[in-house]
């Protein structure tokens, strides 16, 4: 794994690129990152949470300078954590999403942002009505068109089932979380 020196004092260290990336703080590393994410869902507790935190993971686990952050169109849940069966299924997978934070889409988000994930065709229209004249349909994608092109397939909400509903959920975002990975490595080999 390629290192990084950085000078602290005048004493230089080299450190990998893998820890320090995971140091960064969110504001930070949307500053420094080469590509920035949004995952969008209704509330911002159970499906963008785990969105973000299984590609956050699977990036940080192969040094990618990738940085994840997810919001909800509505506001119901602001500041609140994940719901505690998408922390479980999370944990179950070794995906730590406890640290998450709800906050609500902006239409600034299609500046900071170079992709935007929704989970459902209505998440999709709120976001088009909310950013209004910030909306750019080039980086906002139903997120289940990374693994069925062009076929809009929609990522159940689990928010009224159970266990069984958010296991689904975390399965879908796993499968297509993978696939953005592998693109996104291929989109870099072929610049080198
Ligand atoms: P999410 O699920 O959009 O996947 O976070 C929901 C969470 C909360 C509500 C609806 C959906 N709610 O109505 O509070």
């Amino acid at each position: 794994m390629q290192g990084l020196e950085i000078s602290i004092s005048g004493k230089k260290l080299l450190i990998s690129k893998a820890h320090f990336l995971q140091k960064l703080t969110k504001p930070m590393a949307l500053y420094i990152c080469q590509m920035k994410i949004l995952m969008v869902c209704l509330g911002n507790i159970c499906r963008s949470p785990l969105a973000e935190g299984i590609l956050q993971s699977k990036a940080n686990k192969l040094g990618l300078p990738i940085q994840v952050d997810s919001a909800g169109t509505a506001n119901y849940h602001v500041g609140e954590a994940p719901h505690h069966s998408s922390q479980l299924v999370a944990k179950q997978n070794g995906v730590d999403i406890s640290q998450q934070k709800c906050r609500q889409f902006k239409k600034t988000d299609f500046e900071n942002f170079d992709k935007i994930y929704v989970m459902d065709s209505s998440n999709y229209s709120d976001v088009k009505r909310m950013a209004s004249h910030y909306f750019n349909a080039n980086k906002i994608d139903l997120i289940l068109n990374e693994l069925y092109p062009h076929e809009n397939r929609e990522v159940p909400d689990p928010w009224y089932g159970g266990m069984e509903d958010f296991k689904k959920v975390y399965k879908m975002l796993d499968d297509t979380c993978e696939v953005i990975i592998k693109k996104y490595l291929a989109a870099q080999q072929q610049q080198q």
